[in-house]
């Protein structure tokens, strides 16, 4: 498990920050990118790549596209592209504060800052909704498998994909909803985070029971939660080994099977949505052997 970016496999910490990067066209990227590899270490700054910046490079990543905006029912699932992604994980607000500028500036005048969410973890890993959040992660071998391609080559062994969604939350309508109601959208109880065998097809983890999907949808999800004076929800970050799990579930969520859409976007909502390729690790470094960085 030393190819992959250690902090993708370790649990939620109990901060984060997320920079996310557009690439000033007229710079060459590479010195920026070589420099990059000496402050984000892929465990508590885990670093993703996106396409735009891929073909800026003149490579190609087998596997890496653009995160596939949908519509359904009253429905909207945005695609928004950047070209670099930072997960600073962190404790301490002021050390993640100084980190992001350091990594601002390492990739300045190449990168851009383009946006910047602060995180947390809210009790015992739960949504801001009061729901716990993870229950059914893949655990251990399970979740490398899960998340980490093999059989690739060198350069792409070690190598994952992450899909990122921001979700604005409707707190006040989901506050005024009976409590069973609640517990429908989601498909558990909040107390106790018992699964309710008798929800309807439309909660959350019916969409989303990653068994119930052929081949299975097994995702690796390192979601937290973010609140700033325009609003609160979830940073949803899902990696895989490829995006076709991820994908498998966001088509059954929007309802394109079967036009039932989950009850989830009655109370919330994604804003953004970008996919990133994160490097494998070589020698305690990212590799960016692929990049031909
Ligand atoms: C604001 C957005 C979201 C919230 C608040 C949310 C919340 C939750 C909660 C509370 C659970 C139950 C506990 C658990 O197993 O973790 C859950 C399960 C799950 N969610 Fe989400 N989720 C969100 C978005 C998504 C998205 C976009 C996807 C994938 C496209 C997804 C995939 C899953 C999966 C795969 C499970 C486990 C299902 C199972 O196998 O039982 N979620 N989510």
């Amino acid at each position: 498990m030393k190819d992959v970016q250690h902090g993708i496999l370790m649990p939620v910490p109990r901060l984060a920050r997320y920079l996310l990067f557009s690439h000033v066209s007229s710079a060459k990227p590479h010195s920026a990118l070589r420099s990059l590899c000496d402050v984000a270490d892929g465990e508590n700054t885990v670093v993703g790549i996106g396409l735009s910046l891929v073909l800026a490079l003149g490579r190609h990543i087998e596997g890496l596209r653009v995160f596939p905006g949908q519509v359904g029912a009253g429905i909207e699932v945005p695609s928004t592209v950047s070209s670099l992604w930072c997960w600073l994980r962190g404790d301490d607000r002021g050390e993640l504060m100084h980190r992001a500028r350091l990594v601002e500036r390492t990739l300045s005048p190449a990168f851009r800052l383009q946006k910047m969410v602060d995180a947390f973890q809210y009790g015992a890993s739960l949504d801001l909704t009061g729901y716990e959040d993870g229950t059914e992660n893949p655990k251990g071998e399970k979740a490398y498998e899960v998340a980490v391609a093999r059989g690739q080559g060198e350069g792409l062994d070690g190598g994952s994909f992450v899909a990122v969604q921001q979700w604005v939350h409707d707190l006040d309508y989901f506050e005024s909803m009976p409590a069973a109601e609640q517990d429908y959208t989601i498909g558990r109880r909040k107390r106790g985070n018992e699964e309710i065998e008798e929800a309807p097809p439309s909660a959350h983890v019916k969409r989303t029971a990653q068994e119930s999907f052929e081949p299975n949808a097994f995702i690796l999800r390192r979601s937290m939660p973010w609140a700033d004076e325009t609003g609160a929800g979830l940073v949803f970050v899902a990696f895989g080994k490829s995006f076709d799990a991820f994908e498998a579930l966001l088509r059954r969520m929007v309802g394109v099977e079967d036009g039932i859409s989950d009850a989830l976007f009655k109370i919330t909502h994604p804003v953004s949505g970008s996919y990133f390729w994160c490097p494998p690790v070589r020698n305690g470094k990212l590799d960016l052997r692929a990049l031909g960085v």
